[in-house]
């Protein structure tokens, strides 16, 4: 039985039948928390798989950084870059990376209806060597002002609604992509944490 309101319960049950696992996120040393907590929530109304996120010290994502976003995405403290693309890799996941690079492809020449996992930059460095040395993609977001580029979250918000269009115009959005047991296991959380931790 669940404590929660039935109308509280079916949000949450919406929200993990059409969680998108094959479209994942990385924010490769992102650090600023006005910055962290936008791409949160741009995940959670894309409804991404999983978030993950390292920094130069090693930090929780919480209310103070997220805005509670955090609460409904699944997120992932990355300890080992290295292993984390090779595992990462062997489960059929293309690495795309956001870069300002001229070798970088326009965001929208991308299929991300495939499964994805898309690498987001330092505000002052851009994505790491490591994570461009696992790149399969880099893509760009043309620039025609006289910035050289956008604010991470908004380039977050850019490429994450263009997956987001791709998926929904395939019907990925009508069908789970998450197990039963993890749907009734992440359900049994929520509405538990729900009452505790509002
Ligand atoms: C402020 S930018 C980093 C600028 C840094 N000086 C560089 O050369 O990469 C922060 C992050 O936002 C994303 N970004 C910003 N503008 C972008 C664009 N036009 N195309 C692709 N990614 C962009 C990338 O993830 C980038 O690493």
């Amino acid at each position: 039985m669940y404590l929660v309101t039935p109308q509280r319960l079916e949000r949450m049950k919406k929200i993990l039948y059409t969680r998108q696992d094959t479209l994942r996120v990385f924010m490769d040393y992102v650090y600023s928390p006005h910055n962290l907590s936008a791409i949160v929530r741009t995940c959670d109304a894309v409804n991404v798989g999983k978030l993950y996120y390292r920094h130069h010290k090693k930090v929780k994502l919480n209310s103070e950084i997220t805005m509670g976003a955090h609460k409904w995405i699944f997120t992932e403290y990355v300890e080992d870059i290295e292993k984390f693309y090779k595992d990462i890799k062997s489960k059929g996941y293309q690495v795309v990376v956001t870069l300002l690079d001229k070798e970088a492809v326009d965001f929208r020449e991308v299929d991300y209806t495939k499964p994805t996992l898309i690498v987001l930059g330092n505000e002052v460095d851009g994505a790491s060597e490591v994570s461009i040395k696992y790149a399969d993609k880099k893509i760009i977001i043309p620039m025609y002002g006289m910035s050289q580029s956008l604010n991470v979250s908004v380039a977050a918000g850019v490429v994450l609604y263009e997956a987001q269009r791709q998926r929904a115009a395939k019907g990925m959005y009508d069908k789970p992509q998450l197990s039963k047991e993890i749907i009734e296991k992440t359900l049994k959380k929520w509405a538990y944490e729900d009452i505790i931790k509002p």
